[in-house]
């Protein structure tokens, strides 16, 4: 049987994560792989979290199983951190998934129960897992323009004119904030035209949020899905809490089926319940728990929104700063889209080969769509990588 399988694609950004470990250079800088660093290049674990590691630790005593959802208290916490009070409780079936991927997968996996015809859009360019595990799961997708190349914003036009090829009851998929790979987003007026276009066409939002509190802050970051939420007959959201509370290998997600009639909740619930227990069973708890006590105690909270909202400020000076920098080396305004982006991510427009003489000539390790991961760079690195980019003429 074994001798059936065939080699998978290397995932791009892991063999650029091995690429840069074997790279001599003392001064090369990682701007490729998707994970928050401080400026002395550490992902450190979040103070509050450390603090409700220490507590679950005195007072936990089972082991024993959650529910298949999960628990509700972090459903509960959750919810109102990304939705606010933009809807009732009943009206949301939720469940705790293995991370932000775990709840895209089973958001994926609810819509092909419900819609197997139903063709999921995605934004062109999206996060690769995206078409990745769509394609796996022998969905039918379609791309929607997204990021103009010329302005690195977003290309609105394009983006309605595509979608406005979509049938009733598509799915679109929407990044809730931070757009990874580009670091462009909507504005508020543009989520509300948004939302008035996606109700008239009668196509349902699928919302992936992973980096709430990484843009312009906590409320800020969740206006698309509450608006949405509000104004929708029904919507899908999956959230991480990978990087806003940094519990990547915890592997902390939720799965949300928003509906505006609550009567359609149970069978959702069950729905998203049986899925868990179709592809593992139980979630895992212990990021989801951690989570919860952090956003349940008022000292934890308040510690750990001021610890975020420094994560999220500082790296909107290094935006500035490299944009600065640029603007000081090339003499035109042409890369203040960097401090316009939003969240971990920017693209910079370079070209495949103008990623690869960065990393020859700098030890500048980017994605090869010249996605550059902000929270990678510090005072130190900002002037090299300013250097390489107008060294490589991009
Ligand atoms: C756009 C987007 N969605 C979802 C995720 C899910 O992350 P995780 O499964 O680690 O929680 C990520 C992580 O990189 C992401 O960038």
């Amino acid at each position: 049987m074994f001798e059936a399988l065939k080699t998978q694609p290397a995932d791009k950004i892991l063999s650029l994560m091995t690429a840069f470990r074997d790279d001599p250079r003392e001064d090369k800088v990682d701007l490729g792989v998707g994970v928050y660093k401080n400026a002395e290049g550490q992902t450190p674990i979040m103070r509050a979290v450390k603090a409700a590691e220490q507590k679950l630790w005195q007072v936990e005593d089972t082991k024993s199983y959650t529910g298949l959802a999960g628990d509700a208290g972090y459903h509960d916490a959750l919810r109102s951190l990304i939705l606010n009070d933009t809807v009732s409780k009943d009206q949301v079936a939720a469940a705790a998934t293995p991370g932000g991927t775990g709840a895209i997968r089973q958001g994926l996996e609810l819509i092909r129960m419900a819609a197997p015809k139903a063709t999921v859009w995605l934004s062109a360019p999206t996060w690769p897992n995206h078409p990745s595990i769509i394609k796996y799961l022998g969905m039918p997708m379609a791309e929607y323009r997204y990021f103009d190349a010329e302005t690195r914003g977003v290309d609105f036009g394009g983006m309605l004119t595509d979608l406005d090829t979509a049938k009733p009851g598509d799915v679109v998929l929407l990044h809730g904030c931070c757009h990874n790979p580009t670091g462009a987003n909507l504005t508020a007026s543009q989520w509300q035209e948004v939302a008035d276009f996606l109700k008239a066409k009668q196509l349902i939002p699928f919302v992936d949020i992973a980096y709430q509190g990484f843009g312009d802050g906590l409320d800020a970051d969740a206006f698309g899905p509450r608006h949405l939420a509000k104004t929708q007959p029904e919507m899908l959201i999956a959230a991480s809490c990978s990087k806003n509370f940094g519990v990547y290998r915890e592997r902390a997600g939720l799965l949300m089926a928003v509906s505006q009639d609550p009567a359609k909740t149970p069978l959702n619930q069950g729905t998203v319940a049986f899925l868990n227990r179709q592809n593992y069973s139980f979630p895992p708890d212990h990021g989801a728990r951690l989570v919860t006590m952090v956003l349940n105690d008022e000292a934890l909270r308040a510690d750990w929104l001021t610890e975020l909202e420094g994560i999220r400020t500082g790296m909107l000076t290094l935006r500035q700063t490299l944009a600065d920098a640029l603007r000081q080396r090339t003499n035109s305004d042409r890369f203040d889209f960097i401090a316009q982006h939003r969240g971990m991510f920017s693209r910079l427009g370079a070209t495949e080969a103008q990623v690869e003489q960065m990393r020859q000539s700098h030890g500048i390790y980017m994605v090869s769509d010249s996605r550059l991961n902000i929270a990678g760079l510090n005072a130190q690195s900002v002037p090299i990588l300013a250097d390489a980019i107008v060294a490589a003429g991009v």
